[in-house]
């Protein structure tokens, strides 16, 4: 049985693209059963419902960026009542807290444009373009509760070129953001992510 994702977003849902490309031309066994956002104009809300995909947007009722109280009991019942076995945070610009998390302990990813632990919080290319570093990439671990913190599944690097802008790196950046993230979720689904002392080990294909 394939596995059901729930997909968390916050704007344009480039990342969430990759993952229903990938589903529905079944590179990847999974399956996109829900996709939810604290966001109403969120292009991503549009793209999951051209495809036929139940997409909502659930009202984050805080204007911090946490996801906190009655509206993370929203978002946890709707993930529920559409049975999904992972969750996955794609651009979803909101802090979850314990509550959610723990209902989906080491079924909860994230994607980041930085090589974690370098670079966290927003605005990251333009962190790694000031700070002057070489290489710079993405990175997608499961979701442990630290902010952009948590054992890292799968990385991708890039490097930096000395005229890169922001755009420039940001796009060098999203295009390996596409490519890792359906493979993070197709190895999750496949059940090849083990967590032993808060480090993923990836287990052997044996030639599949
Ligand atoms: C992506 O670059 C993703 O890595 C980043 O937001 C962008 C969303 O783009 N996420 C974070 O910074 C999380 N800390 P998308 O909506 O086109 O997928």
């Amino acid at each position: 049985m394939s596995c059901r994702v729930g997909i968390l977003v916050s704007g344009r849902g480039s990342n969430l693209q990759s993952i229903i490309d990938k589903s529905e031309s079944s590179e990847i066994d999974t399956e996109v059963a829900v996709v939810l956002s604290d966001n109403p104009e969120a292009y991503a809300l549009q793209r999951a419902k051209k495809t036929g995909i139940k997409a909502y947007y659930i009202d984050p009722e805080n204007s911090k960026p946490i996801l906190t109280g009655k509206a993370e009991d929203n978002y946890i019942n709707t993930l529920k009542e559409h049975n999904v076995n992972l969750v996955c945070l794609a651009g979803f610009m909101r802090i979850v807290k314990e509550k959610l998390i723990s209902e989906f302990k080491w079924k909860m990813m994230n994607i980041h444009p930085s090589l974690l632990p370098s670079f966290k919080g927003l605005n990251v290319q333009k962190k790694a373009l000031d700070y002057g570093v070489r290489f710079a990439g993405a990175t997608v671990h499961f979701v442990s509760g630290d902010v952009d913190g948590g054992p890292i599944i799968l990385q991708a690097v890039v490097p930096v070129y000395q005229d890169d802008t922001e755009e420039s790196l940001s796009d060098r950046i999203l295009k390996e953001e596409h490519r890792i993230y359906p493979v993070a979720i197709d190895l999750f689904s496949r059940n090849k992510l083990k967590i032993r002392n808060n480090k993923v080990f990836i287990e052997e294909t044996n030639g599949e």
